[in-house]
């Protein structure tokens, strides 16, 4: 969560310093005013990347040498990040510089919902592993370890097939990925056997049309369903050896939800698709708060785009009985502000905060 957040000279946003609430934050602007690029540094401030670029030199505002975004969190501990065009990326926790990106991820966690966030469904198994990866990095402790022991034996097992090492070199590796990858398969599922919980109220209350729906999860290991991660490797090493990598295992695994037995893809409206990706997103962070004690920042980037006035409001209503920091962008909002919620107004990289 952040108390305070001061950005300059990130894209059209000169000087700001904005004081959130612990709630609900609406950020509302014309086209171009720089409500996304708010979300943008927040989200740089908790990942060390954005979700708008690769190279952040793009985000700093045209014909200045660096942006700055500094922000205190929960425990009043600043946090500050600059990305200098000559000297690039810095980061400092706590007054001290940061060692690595995962120490700042996991004090702040957060979720990013893009205006058009149909991501879910068309964004492939990467982006869904991801998702669940994401809940079980804050929630759980030797998840982390499991993984990036993982891939690096995924790394030299696939480094041993590209050199067309012998079979018992390329096989040395296997023991030690079963066994990783068995315990990210235990931990992925137990996660979504969670999560679909969750979500099942939520999304019932944000999209009433699915309020009795029958919801099953279905999640994919990564290899032939009925086998074990030892008996896949074994068979598949000759197809591995063509290929020159290793196609079966955890780094392969896929998971969905399906509805009233349909895939939600094939059922949903657009707009059902966005209340689908929000309700997953704050599922995870009811799950995250309960073991973390923590709230996640949500940002949303354009509640009105797809979703009516009704949907709006469900959101809203929902998000105030959530765990979560909530900076939410509009160009127009729809519906009532209430008291609950802070306003802030941008204009031409300006900020303005409302007196509630
Ligand atoms: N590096 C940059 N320097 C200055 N302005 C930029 C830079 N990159 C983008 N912009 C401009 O900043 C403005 C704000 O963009 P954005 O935050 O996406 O607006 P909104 O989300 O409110 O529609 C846009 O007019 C965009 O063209
Ligand atoms: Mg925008």
């Amino acid at each position: 969560m952040l108390s305070q957040l001061s950005i300059r000279t990130l894209r059209n946003v000169n000087e700001v310093t904005l004081f959130p609430s612990a709630g609900i934050n609406i950020i509302i602007g014309e086209n171009g005013s720089g409500k996304t690029s708010v979300l943008e540094a927040i989200y740089l401030l908790a990942l060390g990347k954005s979700f708008r670029t690769r190279t952040l030199k793009s985000a700093v505002q045209f014909g200045q040498p660096q942006l700055q975004v500094i922000a205190r969190t929960n425990g009043n501990i600043p946090v500050g990040l600059q990305f200098s065009i000559l000297d690039g990326l810095s980061i400092r926790l706590n007054n001290a510089p940061l060692k690595r990106l995962s120490e700042l991820a996991s004090q702040l966690p957060l979720q990013f919902i893009p205006a058009n966030s149909h991501h879910f469904f068309e964004q492939g198994p990467k982006y869904r592993r991801q998702l669940i990866d994401w809940g079980l990095f804050h929630v759980e402790p030797s998840f982390n370890f499991h993984w990036q022991s993982y891939k690096k034996i995924l790394k030299q097992r696939n480094s041993a097939i590209r050199q067309h090492k012998k079979r018992d070199e390329i096989q040395l590796w296997d023991r030690h990925l079963i066994s990783h990858g068995e315990a990210i398969t235990q931990l992925r599922k137990k996660q979504l056997d969670k999560l679909i919980i969750e979500f099942k109220q939520i999304f019932s209350s944000i999209c009433p049309t699915y309020k009795d729906a029958q919801y099953e999860v279905k999640y994919r290991e990564g290899w032939l369903k009925g086998e074990t991660l030892k008996t896949a490797l074994a068979k598949a090493i000759h197809r591995d050896e063509q290929l020159g990598y290793t196609r079966s295992g955890s780094h392969a695994a896929d998971w969905s939800f399906r509805i009233n037995n349909f895939d939600p893809v094939d059922v949903f409206s657009r707009g059902q698709q966005k209340l689908f990706s929000l309700a997953l997103c704050m599922a995870q962070a009811k799950i995250t708060e309960q073991v973390k004690h923590e709230k996640t920042i949500l940002l949303l980037d354009d509640l009105s785009s797809e979703l009516d006035k009704d949907h709006q409001q469900n959101v809203l209503q929902e998000l105030e009985l959530l765990p979560v920091q909530a900076f939410i962008t509009a160009t127009d909002l729809d519906v009532r502000p209430s008291k609950k919620h802070t306003m802030f107004h941008v204009e031409q990289g300006a900020v303005q905060q409302q007196d509630r």
